[in-house]
């Protein structure tokens, strides 16, 4: 047991979750503004080793440990995540113009199952503030920072398509690459479940078009959902082969796996979506189950309840290139992704040796 999680997290837990995480934030990125800040979190959490590195989607990755949508929302931590040992960021989910999102509380800790409970409805800084943020990555960090991207919450259902292009036209130069979030595109009535192919791929043609003009190339990736049917997963696996979709962050946050909850605390959270522990079991047979259907031939990001170094090597080995984790790092502290990248070296070293 560190630190952080006999002493820190039991105190963190006592307050209301989204202020004591954004306070948390807030140290972090004071602490590491500067570059000597930024050497001393190195020194103190980060594990770099070259047998951890791996390009995906033509990018390159210092290690296949990133940081899931929603952490870095505003784009204005990714340098302190870097030194802090992850390879890769994704910022957002932004929208053109600022949203403050759903009215307060909106973030439960459910600490018997290591699980958050959300409905955070995307408050972001919004595209020109983002942007601002980003000009900063002309001082130098190896991390690879990714995008992604939704329609504003007041744009009406004809424009969406209009809203995720200017995103990505104005972040193309920004950020390694997209994460389409379509949950703009589910239909309320059933709950999030229900994702039309046809408004998917109109979108997505929507952003082909415009990459086919650019000199670099940008990978975009569509996040499905673990509450999707299998019918609706397969649709998402349809276009990625038949079109040129790079790739699935598979699958984040559930309306659907509930934790261990109080009847009152389940009341309050109603509408929520569940992040931690529980997801783990549903998100490895998703990888699996992608992986298999599309034959390997395209990258997953796996995203889900990962909570140690086990969980990780599971996803990896399920066929995910490369593992999100939001959880794991309000449950486990700033050291996970370290920790983490330790292990999987060491894993690395025993296959090697075996091999
Ligand atoms: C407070 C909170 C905010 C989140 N915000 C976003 C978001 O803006 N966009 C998104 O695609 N996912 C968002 N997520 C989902 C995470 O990216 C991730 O998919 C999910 O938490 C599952 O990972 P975990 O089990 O490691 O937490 C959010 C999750 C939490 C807990």
């Amino acid at each position: 047991m560190s630190f952080y999680t006999k002493i820190t997290r039991p105190l963190l837990f006592l307050f209301s979750l989204e202020r004591v995480h954004n306070v948390a934030l807030w140290l972090l990125g004071v602490v590491g503004r500067g570059p000597f800040g930024q050497w001393v979190l190195k020194k103190l959490f980060a594990w770099r080793s070259p047998q951890l590195e791996r390009e995906v989607f033509g990018v390159k990755f210092p290690n296949p440990v990133g940081v899931a949508a929603g952490l870095d929302t505003n784009a204005k931590l990714y340098r302190q995540w870097g030194a802090l040992g992850y390879g890769f960021v994704e910022i957002g989910t932004l929208t053109p113009r600022p949203q403050t999102g759903a009215p307060k509380p909106r973030m439960f800790a459910i600490p018997r199952d290591r699980g958050i409970v959300e409905r955070m409805e995307y408050p972001n800084c919004g595209l020109e503030k983002a942007i601002k943020h980003l000009r900063r990555r002309a001082y130098g960090q190896k991390v690879v920072v990714g995008a992604n991207i939704a329609p504003g919450s007041v744009t009406s259902p004809d424009k969406f398509t209009a809203d995720y292009l200017r995103l990505f036209r104005n972040l193309y130069q920004y950020v390694e690459y997209f994460t389409v979030n379509v949950s703009a595109l589910v239909s309320d009535a059933e709950r999030y479940t229900n994702i039309d192919k046809k408004k998917v791929e109109e979108v997505l043609d929507a952003l082909f078009d415009f990459r086919r003009g650019q000199n670099q190339y940008r990978p975009i990736l569509l996040k499905v959902s673990p509450d999707w049917s299998l019918k609706q997963i397969d649709d998402m696996v349809d276009i990625l082969i038949d079109t040129p979709l790079d790739g699935l962050v598979v699958a984040g946050g559930s309306t659907r796996l509930g934790g261990r909850m109080s009847e009152r605390k389940l009341l309050r959270m109603s509408g929520g979506f569940m992040s931690g522990a529980p997801l783990l079991e549903r998100t490895i047979e998703l990888v699996d189950y992608v992986c298999r259907k599309m034959e390997h031939r395209y990258p997953v990001i796996g995203v889900g309840g990962v909570m140690t170094a086990e969980d990780v090597q599971r996803l990896l080995d399920a066929g995910a290139s490369l593992v999100q984790c939001y959880s794991a790092v309000v449950y486990e502290g700033p050291g996970f992704a370290g920790r983490v990248c330790r292990k999987l070296s060491a894993n690395a070293s025993a296959a090697e040796h075996k091999a």
